[in-house]
């Protein structure tokens, strides 16, 4: 699926990489369409009815397509969470220090159905009475209730219009604590991305406009408590569980959804136990307080505090090792990962011990020195994204995570005459959230550190792709091309500035 909407859409405006900004931006649209509806809507138990049915009929092109686009974002809503929750488990991306951002999902799924189903008593047709009764019966499984909630639905008077100001007032309560609890779950997550691009934003509002204006949503007969309401719509979205009631019981559905919710609170402690790489170190010794480590963590995880070892800077980077993903991130943002260092070892300010900047420096040395051939490329690529090794004349090196390369190490690899050009390959997806774009960001020369202005643009590329077999494709074709448009430059001289070069031939 993720390969196919690359296709469409392209690996920048994949709708896979932004669900969670994607179930926020539906938020947003149900607060905005919510706040229309509610300024019409009567509460009460007839009149609830009455002023959403005056809403649909009376005012077609806006209320009624405000009503409708209020449901169909609800249900996109539940559609764009369960594909995140989906897609960070199959990706495994819910354990170690990530365990904080799953496990405070878990409340959200209550509160994201809480929320939806509350909605739809209020319009108290034949499908709210379903609900109702469906959700007493469901909840006297517990006789935490002095009298069974059941019997306020036997007959047509046990409902109030007290009653319905609760209900809108949770309606009201519940997204608001949706919000908070949103707020909490990306804590850990250093500039989460709560919204999709702009494009993927506004495709799909005008689908959603468009589905209301095709199919709109209608309310039921108004509810009777004298029938049993039957031939109902049913939204799947949000009342799947309701036929279980009645096919299973409802301690059955207690099970399910109960022990489904613990399972998903246990599951980033449950065997197969993740593999958690060494953390990164802060070496005071090489570390200036600059603050780019700090800027660059996509998980929050290190931060800037007083100088403590009395040098003359103001700052020093702090490390929590809790939040640590190990990425490297950091260490491509660091100024003193330097490779033209020659004084003293090679030691960054914040260095990852398992691989050390001066280990991938010896790790570059030794591609570069094997390199032969007419046209040859120094590879950097990142160890979750499709690898081009084995083509001749290729020299790879592959790092945790793209971000992890400091751009100096590209003006280093093309520093002699031995490498022809740098061939990048990040994920679109990245596995560490940002370390693609902040590479990205600092080749263009928008963030520290920045790749110096002396290296010829003409023989870098970055290339942006996800290791499905789509974006293998595309990573083998740009780097075919690549590989051609070096042929086809002047060769470069033995001894030469980075990039500047001789006619070939
Ligand atoms: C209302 C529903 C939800 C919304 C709006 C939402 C939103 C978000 C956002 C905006 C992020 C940050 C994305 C980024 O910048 O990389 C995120 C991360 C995350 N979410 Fe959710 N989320 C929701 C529900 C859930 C649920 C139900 C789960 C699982 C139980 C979950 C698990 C995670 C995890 C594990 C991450 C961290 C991903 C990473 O570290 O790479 N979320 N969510």
């Amino acid at each position: 699926m993720e390969g196919a909407l690359s296709a469409v859409f392209g690996p920048a405006l994949n709708p896979f990489y932004f669900l969670g900004g994607i179930a926020y931006f539906l938020l947003w649209v149900l607060v905005a369409s919510g706040f229309y509806v509610y300024f019409f809507f009567d509460t009460g138990v007839v009149l609830g009815y009455q002023s959403l049915e005056d809403l649909t009929r009376k005012q077609p092109y806006l209320g009624g397509v405000l009503r409708s686009l209020h449901h169909y974002a609800a249900d996109g809503m539940v559609l764009a969470m369960t594909l995140h929750l989906l897609r960070e488990f199959f990706m495994d991306r819910y354990r170690n220090f990530r365990w904080f951002s799953w496990v405070t999902g878990v409340p959200l799924l209550w509160l994201v159905y809480a929320s939806g189903i509350g909605g739809y008593w209020q319009v108290w047709d034949r499908l709210a009475q379903f609900i109702a009764i469906g959700t007493a019966e469901w909840f006297d499984y517990f006789p935490i209730f002095g009298e069974p909630l059941v019997r306020n639905f036997l007959e047509d008077g046990g409902v109030s219009d007290r009653f319905f100001s609760l209900l809108a007032f949770a309606h009201i309560g519940i997204p608001l604590l949706l919000m908070v609890f949103l707020w909490v779950h990306t804590q850990r997550i250093t500039r989460a991305v709560a919204a999709p691009p702009a494009p993927v934003a506004l495709g799909i509002l005008l689908a959603l406009v468009a589905l209301s204006l095709i199919k709109p949503i209608l309310s039921h007969a108004a509810a009777d408590l004298g029938a049993v309401p039957n031939n109902l719509k049913f939204d799947w979205f949000y009342l799947a569980v309701y036929p279980l009631l009645y096919i299973w019981s409802p301690g059955a559905v207690w099970a399910l959804t109960g022990g489904f919710t613990l399972l998903l609170f246990l599951l980033p402690w449950l065997p197969p136990r993740m593999h958690q790489e060494p953390i990164v170190e802060v070496h005071l010794d090489n570390c200036n307080g600059c603050g780019n480590c700090v800027a660059d963590c996509p998980y929050a995880a290190l931060s800037l505090e007083p100088r403590t070892d009395g040098r003359r800077f103001v700052h020093e980077a702090v490390l929590r090792p809790d939040l640590c993903a190990s990425c490297g991130v950091c260490v491509g943002s660091c100024p003193y990962a330097m490779p033209f260092r020659s004084v003293g070892e090679l030691v960054s300010g914040v260095d990852l011990p398992d691989v050390p900047v001066r280990a991938l420096r010896a790790t570059t040395d030794k591609a570069v020195a094997a390199l032969a051939g007419e046209v040859r490329v120094m590879v950097f690529g990142c160890d979750h994204a499709p690898k081009i090794v084995k083509a001749p004349g290729v020299a790879y090196v592959g790092l945790r995570c793209i971000g992890m390369l400091p751009p100096s190490f590209i003006d280093y690899a093309l520093r002699g005459s031995a490498v022809d050009g740098v061939f990048i390959i990040g994920c679109a997806d990245c596995r560490y959230r940002r370390g693609d774009q902040w590479l990205k960001q600092r080749l263009a020369g928008e963030r520290d550190p920045r790749l110096r202005g002396r290296v010829s643009r003409e023989r870098v590329h970055h290339c942006s792709v996800t290791d499905i077999p789509g974006g293998r494709v595309t990573a083998h074709r740009e780097f075919a091309e690549f590989r051609e448009h070096l042929r086809r430059l002047p060769r470069r001289r033995v001894g030469s500035e980075t990039g500047s070069a001789t006619p070939r031939g």
